[in-house]
């Protein structure tokens, strides 16, 4: 009995000119000309043009009925296309199929926007609703593998270093980075919630108490606050904490990472400046008048990175209230010369934090600092940001305890792969590069969420809804 013939992907089409192959993918375009039947084919690889010609009466017969996205199975020969005849824009336009069996997988109504453009005139709220259509089109795609890349390329670098990923838990307690907490109700414990993380930050610094010494995460972080260009309410984040550190070697490590993954995974990029320029906040505010300033030297060329380290940042800074607040998480350490300073609670506004952020183009990709590893010093600060102490014992009583077991000094970083990726891909936002993203308002269009629950889920919850007047 002859052997089933195994389909293989477009892209390895190329190289069995003169075999009968068996492909299968979606129906991107086709071109009637009579006679002639031109169909080219799209997988997750590939495009490529197949022909049918007039003697194939069936065949013939069947594709006169196809249609773009059409889901179809096909057997044919590959041939070599004339030299004259090669389309470059193809991506297999050095080869054509001549089709000699085919079969209908699956038809398709009529996409609501085209897929085959890059699809930025499509009004967004629709793409988003039928998201699965719209990551059919190739910049799309080409966005996901891309960033599939880079994570991968990261989770190889780091691994080689002897860092090891650990997944921290979802479902935890609240850990300020400065936005609102996404809460989930718990069933068991009636009237308690649980708090999604901002960040894993608590738990990267108590692996450090625990003694991993060197850990990294690609973590999802969630943060319910106003969602913009840069900003989704669900991000990922390459989180990164590490032992017996100071600042340079922070600084040293993750810029080496970052330049060997440009150059592996964008070859096409130029980085203007390394190392990367390092400005305090102080300079960056005078000269720029912001601590993200964009240095490219010319801001239309879409190759150029500049990347460039914020220091020195204060490590307080007042409320609209008046009261004093940490410029990024309370778990920071001040430089060595201003520990007394935060001991005694004195020359607040003058703290220096071991804080750095990384910019890209004018865009904040990461950020991260050295931490207090000693509990007085964590408690210190948490005072001065105005907490009560019955606030810092329910709150912060495991990191204070934890401190007091033998913690190693540490500190870490943490990159917004989201902001990252899209800067790469030149892409305008990152919901770009985003294979759910939400909308402005945090709806997903797609699921319609966020919905509402039943009322039996409520009771269960023991929650009730109260009407909004
Ligand atoms: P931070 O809050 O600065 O630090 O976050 C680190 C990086 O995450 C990205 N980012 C976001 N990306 C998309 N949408 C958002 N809503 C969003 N918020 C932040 C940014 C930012 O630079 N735990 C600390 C890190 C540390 O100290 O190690 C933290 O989360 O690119």
């Amino acid at each position: 009995m002859q052997n089933k013939m195994e389909r293989i992907s477009i892209k390895d089409a190329k190289n069995k000119i003169g075999e009968t192959v068996k492909l299968a993918g979606w129906v991107d375009v086709r071109r009637d000309h009579g006679k002639l039947i031109f169909v080219d084919l799209r997988d997750a690889s590939a495009k490529v043009q197949m022909v049918v010609t007039p003697d194939k009466k069936e065949i013939h017969k069947t594709v006169e009925t196809i249609r773009p996205e059409w889901v179809i199975e096909i057997e044919g020969k590959v041939n070599k296309r004339p030299e004259k005849m090669i389309n470059l824009d193809l991506l297999l336009g050095e080869i054509e199929i001549e089709v000699e069996k085919i079969n209908i997988l699956n038809s398709a109504k009529t996409p609501p926007f085209e897929i085959e453009t890059d699809g930025y005139d499509v009004d967004e709220e629709i793409r988003l609703k039928y998201r699965y259509l719209d990551l059919r089109r190739e910049r799309l795609q080409k966005n996901l593998r891309v960033r599939h890349e880079a994570i991968k390329f990261i989770r190889d670098y780091l691994s080689s270093q002897n860092f090891i990923e650990v997944e921290t838990p979802l479902l935890t307690k609240s850990t300020p980075e400065g936005a609102r907490d996404f809460v989930v109700p718990s069933r068991l414990q009636p009237g308690k919630f649980y708090a999604l993380p901002q960040a894993p930050q608590q738990y990267k610094q108590l692996l450090m108490a625990s003694g991993i010494e060197k850990y990294f995460q690609i973590a999802k972080c969630l943060r319910d606050e106003d969602t913009r260009g840069d900003r989704q309410p669900e991000f990922t984040q390459l989180d990164l904490e590490m032992s017996f550190v100071e600042k340079e070697d922070i600084l040293k490590l993750n810029e080496q990472l970052i330049i060997d993954l440009v150059k592996k995974i964008m070859p096409s990029k130029k980085i203007q400046a390394m190392p990367f320029p390092r400005l305090s906040y102080k300079e960056a505010m005078e000269k720029y008048d912001t601590d993200r300033p964009d240095l490219r030297d010319n801001k239309n060329d879409s190759d150029m990175l500049a990347f460039c380290w914020i220091i020195d940042f204060p490590m307080f800074k007042k409320t609209d209230k008046g009261e004093w607040t940490f410029t990024h998480n309370p778990f920071s350490a001040s430089r060595k010369e201003d520990q007394q300073k935060l001991l005694n609670k004195k020359d607040i506004d003058k703290i220096i934090a071991e804080q750095y952020d990384l910019i890209l183009n004018g865009f904040e990709i990461g950020g991260g600092s050295i931490r207090n590893h000693q509990s007085k010093l964590l408690k210190s600060t948490l005072e001065i940001i105005g907490l009560s102490d019955k606030n810092i014992k329910e709150n912060f009583n495991h990191m204070l305890e934890a401190f007091e077991y033998g913690a190693p000094p540490h500190g870490g970083i943490a990159f917004g792969i989201d902001r990252f990726i899209a800067i790469l891909q030149n892409e305008p936002n990152i919901r770009e590069v985003i294979a759910f993203p939400k909308t402005g308002d945090a709806r997903d269009l797609m699921m319609s969420a966020p919905s509402e629950i039943s009322k039996e889920q409520l009771k269960e919850l023991g929650l009730e809804i109260k009407k909004k007047k």
